[in-house]
């Protein structure tokens, strides 16, 4: 049988972006490692608890502790690579005309504008965790969400496109905590809008999650 391996820390070489210093860069991909290291944790001990073919009444609380730790690690993990991921030197400001991330804005919101208003508006909720552009893979419609910490408000199925960190740690080392829109600001500045594309569900894909 077939065993998947731990996860692994990927690496992004994203030194000299603008308005996001390699410091805070350096600082991101340590607590993201973290991420990983402790997905990984948890999956062992679980599997540790398994490992005799059941879960002993002793071992309950314990194996319940660690499975609701898995939504806050995983996301974690999985939610930074989709940041860093998105992420690139020399990036443009926005997206081309005609670009099928903007133009599947422009169909679910009227126009760009309208699109990077509530994404913003969202990237400033108060509050603990992240802005994300979604794509339901049935009607390929986006929308954007607010998570809470990493693992709240997560449409289970959709695409995430679009993925902005705001954790303070995100941008403590270079903004002030009450600066956050500098931010969001500087991460628009470095936006890699050709990734964004192609996390883009394709027209008749086959990785719908629910009938149309
Ligand atoms: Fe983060």
């Amino acid at each position: 049988m077939e065993t998947h391996e731990a996860y692994k820390t990927r690496t992004y070489d994203l030194s000299g972006l603008k308005g996001i210093s390699d410091k805070t860069l350096e600082m991101h991909f340590k607590l993201y490692d973290g991420y990983v290291k402790q997905t990984n944790l948890l999956n062992e001990k679980i599997a540790a608890i398994l490992k005799d073919g059941k879960i002993d009444q002793e071992e309950t609380p314990a194996y319940s502790e660690l499975t609701r730790r898995l939504g806050f690690e995983y996301n974690g993990m999985v939610l930074h690579e989709h940041y860093f991921g998105n992420l690139k030197k020399g990036a443009d400001p926005e997206p081309a005309k005609g670009a099928g991330f903007r133009q599947a804005c422009e169909a679910s919101f009227g126009d760009w504008k309208t699109w990077r208003t509530d994404f913003v508006g969202v990237g400033k909720m108060r509050g603990v965790g992240w802005a994300i552009c979604y794509q339901d893979p049935s009607t390929r419609r986006v929308s954007n969400h607010w998570i809470t910490l990493h693992e709240v408000g997560n449409v289970s199925g959709f695409v995430p496109l679009l993925v902005m960190d705001v954790w303070e740690h995100a941008f403590l080392l270079d903004y002030a905590p009450a600066d956050r829109a500098k931010y969001i600001d500087a991460f628009f500045a470095n936006v890699d809008w050709e990734a964004i594309d192609r996390r883009l569900v394709a027209a008749g894909s086959s990785r719908t999650t629910r009938a149309a």
